[in-house]
Parts: structure tokens; sequence; C-alpha cells
């Protein structure tokens, strides 16, 4: 006997909108959940909507909303994100990348001589900033850390399918593992975690729930990280080397405090939602 098709994939999509309604995108949650479980481009879909899916295809969106109503964030779902309009993928090892995160490689790009420069991307997580510097700068050296050998297993599996060959992985707590080596950088560049316990709490389900506490997380204050990388990045800096890291809300003018007179040109960028969100120093 012949296996009965399932729903057709605009009932289902529909249906998927039902259940998310909730939300404020449901509408795209459910399209992007139902490619993932029907294994579609949004070109095949469109093309055919009224195309049944496979029964198997209907159990797996079913078991994708629910677990998308539990919280679980919608790249964990997918297992993919775009950053740098680059698909990245991402595991619950690694947070998930984020658009305020482009103005850190912009500023990269921006001071950029587009030579043979050496660049460190400190607490790389999926690879994604490093991976896009690759693609940008095909001169320069790239390293990328981070504490995570789990985070490190998926930022290597990045940058082999976007071809970022140069970039070399290594563990390390911040940039201890450089300590004695003679290591000196033209940028270290890094999205550190940088949320205090106080706003760890007020965050949303899904990212509390869903994401790697040791990749936000950083300490009382939220400033531990970041102070730990201003004080052990000049030794590890060209002279004239730039270090550019992203910062949390209400973080600026703590973090300015924290440079001495080593450093110069220390400016501010802002993220599109007009919020402080990228600092840059120069060795002196
Ligand atoms: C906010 S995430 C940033 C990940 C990625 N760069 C991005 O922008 O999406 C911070 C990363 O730093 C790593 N990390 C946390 N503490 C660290 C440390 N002491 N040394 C190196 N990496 C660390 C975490 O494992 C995590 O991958």
């Amino acid at each position: 006997m012949e296996a009965k098709p399932g729903p057709a994939l605009a009932d289902l999509y529909r249906a998927g909108v039902a259940l998310l309604g909730g939300r404020p995108q449901a509408l795209l949650e459910a399209k992007v959940l139902l490619l993932r479980a029907a294994r579609l481009s949004e070109e095949r879909f469109l093309a055919a909507p009224e195309r049944p899916c496979s029964p198997q295809a209907e159990a797996f969106f079913r078991r994708l909303v629910g677990r998308r109503l539990e919280g679980v964030p919608l790249a964990y779902l997918t297992g993919t994100k775009e950053f740098w309009s680059i698909p990245f993928e991402v595991t619950p090892s690694v947070p998930v990348p984020r658009p305020e995160t482009e103005v850190l490689v912009e500023k990269v790009l921006e001071l950029s001589r587009r030579d043979k420069e050496s660049i460190v991307d400190v607490g790389t997580g999926s690879g994604c900033i490093a991976v896009a510097l690759a693609q940008e700068l095909p001169k320069a050296d790239i390293d990328a850390v981070d504490i995570s050998e789990r985070a490190l297993a998926v930022a290597r599996r990045n940058a082999a399918r976007h071809r970022a060959r140069r970039v070399r992985f290594l563990r390390s707590d911040l940039l201890s593992a450089y300590r004695g080596t003679g290591a000196r950088f033209d940028f270290i560049v890094s999205n550190p975690p940088y949320i205090s316990h106080r706003e760890w709490e007020a965050l949303p389900a899904d990212v509390r729930g869903y994401e790697p506490r040791r990749a936000l997380l950083a300490g009382e204050s939220g400033l531990e990280l970041i102070g730990r990388l201003v004080r052990g990045a000049g030794a590890f800096l060209k002279p004239g080397g730039y270090l550019i890291f992203e910062i949390g809300e209400g973080q600026r003018d703590r973090v300015l405090s924290l440079f001495g007179r080593r450093w110069t040109e220390i400016e501010t960028a802002w993220d599109l939602a007009g919020k402080p969100r990228v600092i840059t120093a120069r060795r002196a």
C-alpha cells in the first residue's frame, strides 16, 4: 500500500503561522522552519506551494515549531545564521552571530591597509568575524582563538566550508597562548563576553536558556573579560597596532576609563540602533 502523502506545503505553512501566531516574526519563522523540515529552497517552495510534503517532513516541522514555542532560538533549530552575508553553522556550543557585530568587521576594514597584516580574533565562537575578515582581506594572516574546544570545532568547520584556509585556530584563554612566543599583531579584534549577572537574569528566555553561558557572561560587572583584554592586549600589538572590540549597552564610559597612556586614537563606533557598540584604540 502506498504511503499517504502529507498536507500541501502551503497548508502546513499556514498551520505553522497559526501555531506561532503570538510571536512577532511568525510568518518568517514558519517559513524558515518549513524550508528546513522539507529541505527546500525558498524558490522551490514558492514555485509549487500546493505540492504535498512527506509525512516525515510534516512531523519534523511540527517538532521544530514546538521547540520554537519552547523558546529555542531559530538559528539553533535551522543550524545556520547569516553574518556578513555568509551562512554560518551554529550549534548550542557557540552563540548566535549578531548583526551588530558587523560594525566591528567594518571598523577593521576601514583601518586596514589591505596588506600582509596579522590579525587575531579573540573568542571566535562560530568563527564569523575571522571568516568574514578572511574573505575581505585575502592578504591578511588571521588567527582565531577561543577558550572552548567545542566552539573551535564549529569555527573550523565554518572556515573549511567557506574556504578560509588561512585562518589558524587555537585554544587560548584570551591571548595567553601567545605568551613567550614573541607574537605581535597589527589587529587584535574581539567580541568578548560582556554581560553582567544582573543583565543575564533580565535576558529573554531564549538567550538565557539556550546560548552558552560562558560565551556571554563576564562576571559581576560584565567587564571582567574586557578589562583583562585591555590590560593584556598592548603586549601583543605592534606599535601602532589596533585593539578593536565590541561592548554592551551602558558600558562605554567605564570601558574608556580602562585605557592608560599607552593608548591613542580611542574611538567609538555606533551600531544601526544608535548604540555605542565598538571601541577602537591604537597602541602608542
Ligand atoms: C560573545 S561570544 C562571540 C563569538 C563570536 N566572535 C561572535 O561574534 O559571534 C564570546 C566568545 O568568547 C569565548 N570566550 C569566553 N571566555 C574566553 C576566554 N577567557 N578566552 C577566550 N575566549 C573566551 C566564548 O567561548 C565565546 O565563543
